[in-house]
């Protein structure tokens, strides 16, 4: 039952200003229980890419609350900010690779991160890449791959720590339709699989993704459902 759900967002008169009195998300309330998969559209410059990035502690709430996976970003100190980031995958859509790793070693960052050996990290991202269909280009490097490829890493290595909650910024913008779809199965798959939490950025809402979703539009500054 939803109700009994937790919540992994709670958003409560939220504004997100980069300007004092310059409000680009203003009052915002919502909440995003575990095991949601939710859409954000809006327009260009609507404020999208700045929720996102007040969920995972880039941007910090002017005023009203906002709760991720229970820790408070109003006031958060640095350990707080480091405990939720392992606990988070962020899809940016410039990828954000290291262009000087290989794509496996990419894909285990947060493993490493989290201290897992390196058994551990090399079959967990041999799964990864098998899921991407990147399995064979392996041992290649970021700027080798097309932008649907590194794209496709950007995603495996988000989810290769079981996140409880996915940040994806329009992770299949620009992309071919082949390297989105895969892409949106992953995502997915994630969410039905594992329960992984998503909250995904995308200018549209892809038609063959036959999940139970939640779809909030961001205007005027304002976070609305769209039931
Ligand atoms: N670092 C920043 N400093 C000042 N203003 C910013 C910054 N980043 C974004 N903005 C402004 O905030 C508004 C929302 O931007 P953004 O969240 O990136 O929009 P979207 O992702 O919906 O296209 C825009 O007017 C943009 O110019
Ligand atoms: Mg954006």
């Amino acid at each position: 039952m939803n109700s009994a759900k937790s919540s992994v967002v709670v958003a409560e008169n939220l504004t997100l200003a980069y300007k004092k009195n310059e409000p680009i998300i203003q009052n915002a309330t919502l909440s995003i229980k575990m095991g949601d998969f939710v859409f954000i559209t809006g327009k260009s410059g609507s404020g999208k890419s700045t929720f996102l990035k007040s969920m995972y502690g880039a941007i910090h709430p002017r005023e009203g609350i906002l709760n991720v996976c229970g820790i408070n970003l109003r006031n958060v100190s640095t350990s707080n900010k480091n405990f939720l980031r392992k606990h988070l995958g962020v899809v940016f859509q410039d990828y954000k690779l290291i262009e000087n790793w290989t794509i496996e070693k990419n894909v285990m960052l947060p493993l490493l991160i989290a201290g897992f050996s390196k058994d551990v990290c090399i079959s967990q991202a041999h799964k990864l890449l098998n899921h991407v269909k990147l399995v064979h280009k392996a041992d290649k490097y970021p700027l080798e791959l097309s932008g649907g490829e590194q794209q496709r890493v950007a995603v495996a290595r988000a989810l290769a720590h079981n996140p409880v909650l996915i940040l994806a910024d329009e992770p299949t913008g620009n992309l071919d339709e082949y390297s989105s779809s895969v892409i949106w199965d992953l995502l997915k798959g994630a969410n039905a699989q594992l329960g992984t939490t998503v909250i995904t950025v995308t200018h549209k809402i892809p038609s063959l993704l036959r999940v139970n979703y939640r779809h909030f539009i961001i205007e005027d500054g304002g976070i609305d459902e769209v039931s």
